[in-house]
């Protein structure tokens, strides 16, 4: 018992998750150093649209989205959650430092190397852009955020990263933010949308094995930071997608029946042959559940930003 004072968080949601019925590991901790440039790959190719239906919205409706987020003269934070390499957040950066917009850019991620690599690239691209950045989980910093500063806050949170919440973080996290926004804050928010399994399937189990490579990642992280042993020619990357519910899952599965050995938390996973382990949950949502979401947390839809195909919604949500 003494143990579990010192063993990290990870190591104690890594238990926690390989000791379930369901083995499964949170998606979190795939943004290691690694795992965040492999998440580069991955919104650079063609086969994940999310990224390109989010590119193409934020070129379209820039200008449409600063004059929803200025409020007269009074300054205000862009707070974006969940930052990452910030590529398609830059358009409206550069939109908005052209039309001399009085705000700063507070940049939160899990990754300090992503963080870091954000800081530099705006410091040389964007040398009069006021920024912040932190690092840490979503849920710690929102409540920190709010006491760093009471100015106006324009909260984005994009690229469908709710859709790795099941229902309860969901819950929570929507719960959270309805409670620290202020009347004349605002909230956009990225849905990836319903749409033939074909297309999902894609984006979610690439020709080019960077998703494979994302989700094996992970098991590597955990030999290197845990003292584990996992054998990871031996697990294999497996995405699904539920058309009705939309849920996209991706779970990696032992090609054998085997151990591995945790030595961080002295403890042997047993592995049946063909068992899996649940990695990620993508969830898809359509319009009525967005509307439906927005009103169960006391929200109004202000406007709905969608690209071309209709594959993917900017949601821009005010208190009601
Ligand atoms: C960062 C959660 C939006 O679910 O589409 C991409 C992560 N995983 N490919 C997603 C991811 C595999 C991504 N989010």
């Amino acid at each position: 018992m003494e143990q579990l004072t010192k063993i990290s968080t990870f190591a104690q949601d890594t238990l926690k998750g390989l000791s379930a019925d369901q083995k499964f590991l949170l998606p979190k901790y795939f943004y290691d150093d690694k795992g965040s440039k492999i998440f580069q790959d991955i919104m650079q190719m063609p086969e994940y649209y999310l990224t390109d239906c989010e590119f193409e919205i934020f070129t379209q409706y820039k200008s449409e989205m600063k004059d929803q987020f200025v409020n007269g003269n009074t300054p205000f934070e862009l707070v974006e959650l969940g930052s990452g390499d910030g590529l398609k957040t830059k358009i409206l950066l550069n939109h908005f430092v052209e039309h001399q917009v009085d705000f700063k850019y507070v940049a939160v991620d899990i990754s300090r190397q992503a963080n870091e690599n954000l800081d530099k690239k705006l410091k040389a691209e964007l040398p009069g852009l006021k920024t912040k950045f932190k690092t840490g989980d979503y849920f710690k910093m929102m409540n920190e955020l709010n006491h760093d500063s009471d100015n106006n806050k324009i909260f984005l949170f994009l690229g469908s990263n709710i859709g790795n919440f099941g229902e309860k973080e969901r819950h929570q996290f929507l719960n959270q933010i309805s409670g620290l926004i202020q009347p004349n804050d605002k909230l956009l928010i990225g849905f990836d949308l319903k749409k033939p399994k074909g297309i999902i399937l894609k984006a979610y189990d690439d020709p080019h094995g960077h998703t494979r490579a994302f989700n094996l990642n992970h098991l590597e992280r955990i030999n290197k930071e845990l003292n584990a042993d996992f054998n990871i020619g031996t697990f294999r990357h497996v995405a699904q997608y539920n058309e009705q519910s939309g849920e996209a899952k991706s779970f990696l599965v032992s090609t054998k029946e085997q151990s591995v050995y945790i030595g961080a938390l002295e403890k042997n996973i047993h592995f049946q042959k063909d068992e899996a382990i649940y990695m990620e949950l993508s969830q898809k949502f359509d319009l009525d559940t967005i509307q439906f979401l927005a009103q169960k947390y006391g929200f109004k839809i202000e406007k709905n930003f969608t690209d071309g195909h209709n594959y993917f919604v900017d949601s821009l949500w005010v208190k009601k």
